[in-house]
């Protein structure tokens, strides 16, 4: 398949298939990711970096993987910073900044809006977080830390915790991780479960979840423990939240019954969750994770951009 001028908007719109061959081109990525290798194989192309909400990794990322390849960037990071504050629909502004670039990147609070700018946008649009909708791209670089970390993905026992309901990381992940075959394991309190909705979807294609709140009754059998935040932001009623703060908090001792090559992994940012003992040990690969942002999102804007020769 080509993904040349394809929108990234779901994680549900690429096949296993389609998947392995975005982690293969990650891999040769790697070295001008780490700047052993130098490229500009992209030059003279524009990205159109646009944050409506708060982001560390996903915004630098590609802002690095678009230099690493030689293309220009232009950026927002706040709505205010936009006409949007003035009264302008999101609709006009991406036809606005879709004429001042040659892929956007869009991330935006409310669920659905990525497929909205695609609509609206003769460019290529990837998706990186609209609300508590998706994240595509995090599972794209999710993937690719699991296999390298562990050889394979099929098969393996992967245990996701924490705020499964506003998590759009986990979102995403479930539909790839149940291409690839993995057993998947949800643990969070019941209020937090993943909703019905990705539930039904995954069991459609033939995964089996397994629930509980009892994260120290799976650890012994976890090969990945996806850890994520619980996000504050998210709640409507901030005494929700309150009930469900703290309640997960991964240190050394929980993983003392952990297989000796669990691999934890963590989108972050994170706040309590991990505790930073576990930065030491060989369990932690959320920061190597997060650096995997680098190579895999040049591979997609190679991809789409229509590069050659790397
Ligand atoms: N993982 C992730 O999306 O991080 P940021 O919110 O910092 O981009």
């Amino acid at each position: 398949m080509s993904f040349y001028d394809k929108d990234i908007v779901s994680i549900r719109d690429f096949d296993r298939k389609q998947i392995e061959e975005i982690l293969r081109v990650s891999e040769r990525m790697v070295p001008y990711a780490l700047g052993k290798k130098r490229t500009k194989v992209l030059e003279g192309r524009i990205l159109g970096n646009l944050f409506f909400e708060p982001s560390t990794r996903t915004r630098l990322s590609f802002e690095s993987a678009a230099h690493r390849l030689g293309v220009d960037v232009i950026d927002v990071s706040e709505m205010s910073a936009t006409s949007i504050s003035k009264g302008e629909t999101l609709a006009d502004t991406i036809r606005m900044v879709d004429a001042y670039c040659d892929l956007i990147v869009l991330r935006h609070p409310h669920e659905g809006a990525a497929r909205l700018a695609a609509k609206f946008s003769e460019n290529p649009v990837i998706n990186a977080g609209d609300g508590a909708g998706s994240h595509p791209t995090q599972t794209l670089l999710d993937l690719f830390t699991i296999k390298r970390a562990k050889g394979k993905i099929e098969g393996l026992n992967i245990v996701l915790v924490g705020d499964l309901k506003y998590g759009r990381t986990v979102h995403s992940l479930i539909d790839a991780l149940t291409e690839f075959g993995a057993n998947l394991t949800f643990v969070a309190p019941e209020t937090l479960q993943m909703p019905e909705d990705n539930v039904k979807h995954v069991k459609g294609k033939g995964a089996k979840p397994q629930f509980t709140d009892k994260l120290e009754h799976v650890i012994p059998h976890a090969d990945v423990l996806y850890v994520t935040r619980i996000q504050k932001e998210r709640f409507p009623d901030p005494s929700e939240y309150n009930k469900v703060a703290g309640m997960y908090r991964i240190n050394n001792e929980m993983l003392r019954e952990a297989k000796k090559d669990l691999v934890v992994l963590h989108p972050l940012p994170r706040v309590d969750e991990i505790a930073p003992e576990v930065d030491d040990t060989l369990h932690a690969k959320y920061f190597e994770q997060a650096f995997n942002g680098i190579p895999v999102r040049m591979a997609l804007l190679y991809l789409i951009l229509g590069g050659e020769g790397l």
